[in-house]
């Protein structure tokens, strides 16, 4: 399938796989890559720019097809050393970046310089508009459904991504509740160039994280997310669990009071302990609502194969039949 996105990133597939925390390493990325689809590492992950190049380097070895680096923008009162990240993504090689988080503005000057080729996630049109202003490459449109931060405005897929068809020129790719071809083709009529997909990718045999994680995914429903931190303005959808329920019984005792130190302990320091460890009471972390259509744990290659498979099926034979 030939989209302005697998023409811009130079992939056989129009599918990306979001930056994970403590899963976008470069296992993650080259299987995903390797399979036709975008692989991408997750910066913040390796923390140091000598540890981010490492991981480029070790991603080299295990596949030669294009991969990309999330760089995530948080406010913090001790942020990590971004302009030596981007340095280490440039000398890595690296062509395409995802940035998320806060306007990534400030970096752009020095990732065009080197040809690299930006998709900015944003939650919302006025968001993504921002990105094409300042001249990022692409969006990635992440809904309500998606796992991790959906912002504060709630607008699921079904309208914003008609909604930022009508606003865009650049290509953007649809993200949040994305796991089979059937949705690859609605995202495609809704005026989408692709599909970006992350907790669909952690229930794959190669993703880079405990077993307990995958069975989790495959045994919960789509009802079974939580929002947390909307008090805080900082809304993340993660799976539910014990230290979630907690979280949310402080949320509604706390009420407007709640500060970020009272949920420390169900927030902090937890993806080593839920995806290494396999400790899945250890606190919140993100997952999308999509956790309803995910049975099973196939190799990258066969997600995406079953993917593409099942959207031309779509597009050639229930589609073509209406019309
Ligand atoms: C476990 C997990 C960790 C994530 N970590 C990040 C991250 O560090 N940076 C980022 O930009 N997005 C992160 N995301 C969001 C994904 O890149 C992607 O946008 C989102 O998962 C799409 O929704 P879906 O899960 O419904 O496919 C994370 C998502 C999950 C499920």
């Amino acid at each position: 399938m030939k989209t302005r996105i697998t023409e811009m990133f130079g992939i056989e597939h129009p599918i990306i796989q979001g930056g994970m925390h403590y899963v976008g390493f470069a296992e993650m990325a080259a299987a995903v890559s390797n399979a036709g689809g975008l692989g991408i590492i997750t910066g913040l992950t390796l923390g140091t720019p000598e540890k981010l190049a490492a991981e480029i380097a070790k991603c080299r070895t295990l596949t030669d097809r294009p991969f990309g680096v999330n760089l995530t923008f948080l406010p913090s009162l001790t942020p990590p050393d971004y302009p030596g990240l981007i340095e280490a993504i440039i000398k890595g090689g690296v062509k395409i970046v995802e940035t998320a988080g806060n306007n990534p503005a400030k970096y752009l000057p020095a990732l065009k310089e080197h040809g690299i080729k930006v998709i900015h996630k944003c939650t919302s049109v006025r968001h993504s508009l921002k990105a094409e202003s300042i001249g990022c490459d692409a969006v990635s449109v992440d809904g309500f459904e998606c796992g991790g931060h959906p912002g504060e405005d709630d607008v699921g897929n079904w309208i914003l991504l008609p909604r930022a068809a009508e606003e865009l020129k650049i290509p953007f790719v649809a993200s949040g509740g994305v796991g089979n071809g059937a949705q690859l083709v609605a995202a495609l009529a809704m005026g989408a160039d692709g599909i970006n997909m992350g907790t669909r990718f952690i229930a794959t045999q190669e993703a880079p994280v405990h077993e307990k994680v995958k069975q989790a995914i495959v045994a919960a429903t789509e009802l079974d997310t939580r929002l947390v931190m909307r008090p805080l303005r900082n809304t993340e959808r993660v799976l539910k669990n014990a230290a979630v329920e907690r979280l949310l019984e402080k949320e509604k005792s706390l009420g407007a009071d709640i500060k970020f130190e009272d949920i420390i302990g169900e927030v902090a320091g937890v993806y080593p302990k839920v995806m290494t460890d396999g400790d899945m009471e250890a606190g919140a972390w993100s997952c999308g609502m999509v956790v309803g259509l995910i049975h099973d744990i196939p190799t990258c290659k066969a997600l995406i194969d079953r993917i593409m498979g099942d959207a031309e099926e779509i597009i050639r034979g229930r589609l073509a039949r209406f019309v």
